[in-house]
């Protein structure tokens, strides 16, 4: 330190002046130097805006709560704008008593907290064929992981009281796409919520205000936004989202039904192609994430040399189930090349499989459930790029 750091020596503006005063902004909003951190699209991917998806910025996250402006939007039929005093819930089908709620009554029944990470079945469905998007947050950034609060959907179904014969349930969303999706009994009564608030506050219209179903571990497609009704049946109904979309083709032409798990996985966020290592070689902090369907992740291993050694990273923060974990590996760089993965233990014993693992058994049809585990190379100059390895 031979020359004085002005950063130190001088005064700078923020301490010259009176700050602005409370309330400058009633809603308040990140700093004006965190503007970078949105969520970006990929214009390409989609026709339009309406039927489209945005991605989280997960390279800028950390910990495991997805604020509530970062959480990832995927619309059918753009955002519906629905007036809570006119929000209505119908429970119909093989019932005793069908049954409408409005808001207020909802929330008269015993409420949960639970935090869950939604993931779309086709979130990494463009690397199928190789690495293809360049950013952790365009190849795993359709997910979030937000606390609910929300009603058991199981007392609801209580309250109109399901006939035995009642064994599957179809959800509708009140948004022009007006999307539904079959769900099993067994799902509903067990863990699933009729949800109103995310993080503490009311739901944001992106994501279904003011009433969205969670269906945790279970794929993004079924967590059915501005939900409208349940329909209790016999049987599930095949609409276009359980037939034409949401479904992979094998290699012999059988196509996989009901994929409703989402499989464990995990990407690491920093560094990555939109993170690069801006600090030179030493002392550095990789992080990622990782989540289960099927439980949580008491594990997660990192490789810096492609695969040929792995570490066992540190775990940080709460484990719920089917939630997003956080993970750290601190190591001294070199300076040399890398070449990063990461690889998710889940509670059940799964292990996260390379992408030639699921080609082998699952052929090149798919775009759904990819949950392989990916590579950064990082070059000297710390320039991170997505890439594969065999
Ligand atoms: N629900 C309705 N009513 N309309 C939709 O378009 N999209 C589904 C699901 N629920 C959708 C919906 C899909 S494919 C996903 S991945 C999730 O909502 C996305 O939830 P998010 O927008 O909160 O990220
Ligand atoms: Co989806």
């Amino acid at each position: 330190a031979q020359t004085p750091d002005p950063a130190i020596t001088e005064l700078p503006p923020w301490q010259q002046y009176l700050g602005e005063g409370v309330d400058a902004a009633p809603y308040g909003m990140p700093s004006q130097y965190e503007t970078h951190v949105v969520r970006r699209n990929v214009p390409w991917l989609t026709a339009d805006a309406t039927s489209s998806v945005n991605f989280t910025p997960l390279h800028e996250l950390d910990g495991i709560i997805t604020p509530n402006g970062l959480c990832f939007e995927r619309h059918h039929g753009g955002v519906a704008e629905v007036d809570p005093a006119e929000y209505r819930l119908m429970i119909n089908g093989l019932v005793d008593t069908p049954l409408v709620f409005d808001l207020q009554d909802l929330m008269r029944f015993p409420r949960e907290n639970r935090i869950h990470f939604l993931e779309c079945a086709a979130n990494s469905g463009m690397e199928w064929r190789g690495a293809q998007l360049n950013g952790c947050q365009f190849t795993h950034g359709m997910i979030h992981n937000v606390m609910y609060t929300g009603v058991p959907l199981r007392l609801l179904l209580e309250e109109a009281g399901v006939k035995t014969a009642g064994t599957w349930l179809l959800a509708e969303g009140a948004d022009a796409s007006a999307m539904t999706r079959s769900i099993p009994m067994e799902k509903a009564l067990d863990d699933c919520l009729v949800a109103f608030k995310m993080n503490g506050e009311m739901l944001r219209p992106e994501q279904g205000y003011p009433v969205r179903l969670v269906v945790p571990g279970w794929e993004g497609n079924m967590w059915v936004k501005w939900l409208r009704r349940i329909e209790v049946g016999d049987q599930p109904w095949h609409h276009r989202e359980e037939t034409s979309k949401y479904t992979d083709l094998f290699p012999d032409g059988q196509a996989r039904r009901f994929t409703w798990e989402m499989d464990a996985k995990s990407v690491i966020t920093n560094p990555s192609p939109q993170a690069p290592i801006t600090h030179g070689p030493g002392r550095m902090v990789l992080s990622g994430v990782a989540w289960s369907g099927r439980g949580t992740i008491p594990r997660v291993d990192v490789t810096l040399d492609g695969g040929n050694s792995w570490v066992q990273a540190r775990m940080s923060g709460p484990s719920f189930d089917k939630s997003m974990h956080r993970f750290y590996h601190e190591f001294d760089w070199d300076g040399r090349p890398l070449l990063l993965q990461s690889r998710a233990h889940d509670s059940t014993g799964y292990v996260q499989p390379t992408k030639d693992m699921l080609r082998e058994i699952r052929g090149e049809n798919s775009i759904y459930h990819n949950n392989g585990i990916q590579t950064w190379a990082v070059n000297e100059q710390g320039v991170a790029e997505n890439v594969e390895v065999s």
